[in-house]
């Protein structure tokens, strides 16, 4: 099992049917089906809006602390069997304050998992573009009571025609308290959405980045920027970002020099954990075993934490 750092991985994405099923039931919530077959035949997607649409109708079925403990209990023990020694985790809590979810109950539920698990691990509250700057600001208001439970902001949700510039301000205010700063860009957005989210919001990784290879100028800065670049190959495929793996353009960031690490992103709807993707990059993609030492070491290199603990996993 190679050890990794997990550093794009949605908590919300990790809700497989059985525990849909188990926590609708548990919280008299309706879904359109309890038949497992059936509930994973909906996995099947076109594009990133398409997946969107089930994750959160999926979501009502988290209510309570219980439902956030046990979510992310499971993730856990499935990414500790998959050599996860540290995750940075998603997580979306303006999905959970829009189904009348308190703050409280979400950290409390996922911070207590956290704490009882042997996988070091942090939390990055991610915004969702598609409700905007505003919206964006007033959860970092109502998330600062719990500031110490996490370390840094991200950005996430659909892509294309929400551009990172209009967050801006949101990101001044999450780095002048001392959060890190990361944001999904170059998934299905191009180039110049990568761009601006270095230099306007001013992040420190890239989340999936894939879109920037197509541009030699940008490849040549996040090379020698060694910004990091958190790809999920699975969920390009999932997500028909790319036909299959075959096609990925993860050997060829490796080539370039990049900052690349493998992570999961959504595993309950994308076909698996980050084993499984190390799994299908090696069988499809022919990933050498020196490439996956790279990709590694790449993954604790991009984590935040300081050179001490990085060198300890290593
Ligand atoms: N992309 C963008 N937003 C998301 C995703 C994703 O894969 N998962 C959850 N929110
Ligand atoms: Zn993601």
């Amino acid at each position: 099992m190679l050890p990794t750092a997990e550093l794009h991985i949605h908590i919300e994405g990790t809700l497989e049917p059985e525990m849909l099923v188990e926590l609708a039931a548990r919280n008299g919530v309706g879904l359109p089906t309890s038949d497992l077959d059936e509930l994973r035949a909906k996995y099947d997607f076109t594009d990133l809006q398409s997946f969107l649409d089930l994750y959160y109708a999926n979501l009502p079925v988290l209510r309570t602390d219980q439902d956030f403990y046990d979510l992310t209990s499971a993730y856990l023990a499935r990414a500790e069997r998959a050599g996860v020694r540290r995750a940075e985790i998603f997580f979306d809590p303006q999905v959970h304050l829009n189904n009348d979810v308190p703050l409280g109950a979400v950290f409390e539920g996922i911070g207590g998992a956290l704490r009882d698990s042997p996988i070091s691990t942090d939390l990055i509250l991610c915004f969702l573009r598609d409700l905007g700057p505003d919206a964006a600001a007033e959860t970092l208001r109502k998330a600062m009571p719990y500031r110490e439970r996490f370390i840094g902001v991200g950005l996430d949700s659909a892509e294309v025609g929400h551009p990172p510039a209009p967050f801006a301000e949101v990101y001044q205010r999450a780095a002048a308290e001392g959060l890190h700063r990361v944001a999904h860009a170059g998934e299905e957005g191009g180039p110049d959405y990568v761009r601006d989210a270095l230099d306007v919001l001013g992040v420190e990784r890239i989340d999936h980045g894939i879109r920037a290879m197509e541009d030699p100028e940008l490849v040549a800065r996040l090379r020698d920027e060694q910004i990091p670049l958190t790809v999920c190959p699975l969920s390009n495929v999932a997500l028909r970002t790319v036909d299959k793996l075959s096609d990925h353009v993860l050997p060829a960031m490796l080539d370039e020099g990049l900052a690349v690490c493998v992570n999961s992103d959504d595993p309950a709807y994308f076909g698996g954990y980050v084993d499984d993707n190390f799994a299908a990059l090696r069988s499809e993609l022919g990933i050498t075993e020196e490439q996956l030492a790279t990709l590694a070491r790449n993954s604790f290199d991009a984590c935040f934490v300081d050179d001490e603990r990085k060198s300890a996993w290593k």
